[in-house]
């Protein structure tokens, strides 16, 4: 078997990750030439030797064909895969928010080049969504992917909702853990699931949307009073990152948002800092790939995944194409919005308004319209956002009324 020599760039939580996993398993042929990094003051747990503040030792060194760029910086991190591709290596990346910014031109470079460009660490770590998309899922049939594709927000939701932590406390264990970005408001601030469902949504429908057309909401909202609502309601609220298309194929909504979700659901399964991804197909009805989508170990894994699909020259074929979308088709929704009276918009403007209630701590509307109207009238940490769960809602009830025969079986 040939080594594969790698250049690394990048010794963070990953970076030190794949070092390890590769100390340990000499038999998987993979052998670091260089790590490239940006603090030389910094201990490192691996020999000297090893590191360079230059990337052109890296970048101009013939021995390394292979690019692994585990780097923090979405910036730095465009202009090594760039130029990496352009001198004909290879390129595995788990940035996701470099790959979303910029994934045509680096997608059209690795092809000009005839090099592979690699990222399934980039969605959900440990879980194959890429690669299922790609191969399995290759077909015109999927309707929509739903799930959690944020390990640090769900762990913070799980903690409010099980254990009653403040969302402060709860945000900074998962840092400790090092499952947040290293600015977290790309996670709370429903950023980074943004990217990933991006991301996504080029594999399961051939469409690279704009930006500005992503529904997002974050967590940074969200308190004690909603999930006390969540739970007398019987959901608990989730992130959840949704791309869908209609009959025609047209896009119909790429969101972020909080979710209430109910008894039974799939998703409710899916806790702490696991990710869980519903792929709905006109055939399947909806299939579930669950697993760690964040952390040291986990990302290195489908890190490790990217290597060994290039020591076979594996590339993603893009079998629908990379078309670029601007627009995007509205949906109906109805959600919980809890407001401060002084800064509120006037909801009977966005939507029918069923229900409106006020407490010493907290006025509440349900209203029913437009999603992006609702969205765009909700930003900002003072007004709370959160969906209620209809447009799949028929599943759930089957799986509900499953669940209750079988007790009444038993
Ligand atoms: N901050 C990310 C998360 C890391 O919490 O999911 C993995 O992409």
């Amino acid at each position: 078997m040939q080594t594969v020599n790698i250049g690394l760039f990048g010794f963070g939580v990953v970076g030190e990750g794949i070092y390890h996993v590769l100390q340990q398993k000499p038999q998987l042929g993979v052998r670091i030439q260089r790590i490239v990094i940006k603090h030389p003051e910094k201990n490192r747990n691996a020999p000297s030797v090893l590191f360079s503040t230059d990337a052109n030792t890296i970048l101009q060194d013939a021995d390394i064909a292979l690019v692994v760029e585990l780097i923090d910086d979405a910036d730095a991190a465009f202009d090594i895969a760039l130029h990496a591709l352009r001198s004909g290596k290879s390129v595995i990346s788990a940035n996701k928010k470099m790959i979303a910014a910029h994934l045509p031109i680096l997608v059209e470079t690795a092809r000009a080049h005839e090099v592979s460009f690699l990222y399934e660490a980039a969605v959900c770590g440990s879980v194959p969504v890429i690669r299922n998309l790609e191969e399995y899922f290759d077909n015109d049939l999927i309707t929509h992917i739903t799930g959690i594709v944020n390990g640090s927000t769900n762990f913070i939701l799980t903690h409010m909702h099980k254990k009653s932590i403040p969302y402060s406390t709860a945000l900074q264990q998962a840092q400790e853990k090092g499952y947040a970005e290293s600015n977290p408001a790309l996670d709370v601030e429903g950023w980074d699931a943004a990217n990933k469902i991006r991301i996504a949504c080029v594999h399961a429908f051939g469409a690279y949307v704009d930006a500005k057309c992503i529904l997002v909401k974050g967590i940074t909202a969200i308190s004690d009073f909603d999930i006390q609502y969540a739970k007398e309601k019987g959901y608990v609220i989730k992130l959840i990152a949704t791309c869908s298309v209609d009959a025609d194929g047209v896009l119909t909504e790429i969101s972020v948002l909080p979710t209430f979700i109910p008894r039974y659901h799939p998703l409710r399964l899916t806790n702490d800092a696991f990710n869980g991804i519903l792929i709905g197909g006109q055939l399947t009805d909806e299939q579930f790939l669950y697993g760690k989508g964040a952390g040291r170990y986990p990302t290195a894994s489908a890190v490790l995944s990217d290597i060994s699909a290039y020591t076979y020259q594996y590339r993603y074929a893009y079998k629908k194409g990379i078309q670029k979308v601007h627009e995007v088709r509205d949906v109906k929704a109805t959600c919980y919005i809890r407001f401060q009276p002084q800064s509120a918009p006037d909801f009977s403007q966005i939507g029918e308004v069923h229900e409106y209630y006020r407490t010493a701590k907290a006025h509440v509307v349900i209203v029913t319209g437009s999603l992006q109207a609702i969205v765009s009238a909700c930003a900002g940490n003072h007004i709370s956002l959160i969906r209620f769960p209809e447009p799949v809602a028929a599943q759930w009830k089957t799986l509900e009324s499953l669940q209750e025969e079988a007790v009444y079986v038993s």
